[in-house]
């Protein structure tokens, strides 16, 4: 099939690739220069695992194109993808222009029967948006040109991108005519062969259930993240508690972890969008403005334990940092609890040496030539001389330390974990204090 990609941005570029991979002709359209230049280069603008030995394979097998030309993406794909931003607005709700730019786009140029498939994160109703918007072109044009729109909300997550993409749970496509339906079916038929995993429904129902499904999981998370602040003032381990919830089938292991917030270009964005929608039709989900709420409190938490343990005037201290990126495996820094913390350290006087296997370079980009925040190239080489470790991302190599080593580097011995990734028993055995979240 000809596909072409509007944005190729973590989605898009993972959509992209994955969508060329099983054998379609895929062209991704960005609008950033910048972006394209490095993809015709033979690099990626992102860090995800795979992508990049994926996205070689399939330039050389010449199923996957890069563009910034508008009119030749819109002529490439019958089916046509918008997997743009849709950051928050001022009051918190998604911004609609660049989907909105996108669709537009195609209106302009369009000469044949397209589907026009919405893969970003949208609040219910933006399928009607859409599809006004390609008639307000065509209008303008004045002719008609048949056209199908499908909502086809993404479930990936950063880090594994693209196994997500190639082994979906489901495959939810909001849909409301048959040929777009067939369309659809043929398209995702090799991403599920073992067994069927698409879902049908109503565009509204579509677009509803990403925002659902991002909200009950960051849900899950700001409910374990009170609990763990609970624990600590009634002498419980958050830890065991969590091992005897998780052990019940009802509530499952997945994202029952305490630590310092949630973060990253979706929960954050979707939780808030979908409290503006609620309000917004007079149905207010008070749930969703206390998870929202407990998170931002989270962000601060590792520095309450500093300022408990270090005091509230941080001039002259350093702090290590292990950690940059809202969670492992990706370079993505958007509304990562790091950012609260370097900037809360700084405002308090404090200086920050961070290590990051791979968000440095983010780091960099948001923070400038700041030269409060330096950068180490190794784990322990932050360490030496700082007056406390801080772990910010569970990166599988932070897992095992020499607790020795890092009290040997350390001014004063302290680590404060975001993420307990640390049995508090180890680094105490090795003379460290030791902090975590919700722990006894
Ligand atoms: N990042 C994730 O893990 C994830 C997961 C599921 C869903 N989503 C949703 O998918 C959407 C995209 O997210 P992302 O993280 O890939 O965003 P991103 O910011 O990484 O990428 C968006 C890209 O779109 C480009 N763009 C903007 N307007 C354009 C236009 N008119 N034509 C062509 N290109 C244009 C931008 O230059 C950018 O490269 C969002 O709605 C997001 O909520 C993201």
């Amino acid at each position: 099939m000809k596909i072409t990609v509007v944005g190729t941005g973590y989605v898009g570029l993972v959509s992209g690739a994955c969508l060329a991979e099983v054998g379609n002709d895929v062209l991704c359209l960005d609008l950033d220069k910048e972006k394209i230049r490095i993809l015709e280069e033979g690099g990626i603008p992102i860090f995800e695992p795979g992508l990049l030995e994926m996205v070689k394979r399939n330039v050389a097998a010449g199923r996957l194109h890069f563009t910034t030309d508008i009119e030749q993406a819109v002529a490439h794909g019958t089916i046509q993808f918008i997997a743009v931003g849709t950051p928050p607005d001022e009051d918190g709700s998604a911004d609609l222009k660049y989907v909105l730019a996108a669709a537009r786009n195609i209106g302009k140029y369009m000469t044949d029967y397209k589907v026009v498939v919405d893969k970003s994160t949208v609040p219910v109703g933006t399928g009607d948006k859409v599809r006004a918007a390609i008639a307000d072109e065509l209008k303008a044009r004045g002719i008609e040109v048949p056209y199908s729109v499908v909502s086809n909300p993404e479930f990936l997550k950063e880090g594994a991108a693209v196994e997500d993409f190639m082994r979906p749970d489901r495959i939810v496509v909001g849909a409301e005519d048959e040929q777009a339906i067939h369309l659809m079916r043929a398209l995702y038929a090799p991403f599920q062969r073992n067994h069927e995993r698409l879902l049908v429904v109503d565009i509204r129902s579509a677009e509803l259930t990403k925002y659902a499904a991002n909200a009950m999981l960051a849900t899950r998370i700001s409910f374990m993240n009170e609990l763990a602040l609970l624990a600590e003032k009634l002498g419980a381990d958050i830890e065991l508690v969590r091992q005897g919830i998780g052990s019940d089938p009802r509530i499952g292991w997945h994202f029952l972890y305490a630590g310092c917030g949630y973060g990253g270009s979706c929960f954050p964005k979707d939780v808030q969008a979908l409290i503006r929608t609620s309000n917004g039709v007079g149905q207010p989900m008070q749930v969703l403005q206390a998870v929202e709420a407990a998170n931002d409190r989270q962000k601060h938490v590792l520095v309450d334990k500093i300022v408990a343990r270090f005091g509230e005037d941080l001039s002259n201290k350093r702090f290590a940092l292990w950690g940059l990126a809202f969670k492992p495996q990706t370079d993505d820094m958007r509304e990562a609890p790091s950012r609260v913390i370097i900037e809360e350290l700084f405002k308090r006087g404090a200086t920050v040496t961070a290590y990051d296997p791979v968000a440095m370079h983010e780091a960099q980009r948001i923070f400038g030539d700041d030269g409060r925040l330096t950068y180490a190239d190794q784990p322990l080489s932050a360490l030496e001389g700082a007056d406390a470790l801080v772990i910010v991302t569970e990166w599988k190599e932070f897992r095992s330390p020499a607790f020795d080593t890092i009290k040997a580097k350390l001014k004063s011995p302290v680590i404060i974990d975001g993420r307990n990734i640390f049995s508090p028993e180890l680094p105490r055995a090795a003379g460290l204090e030791y902090y975590g979240i919700g722990r006894k």
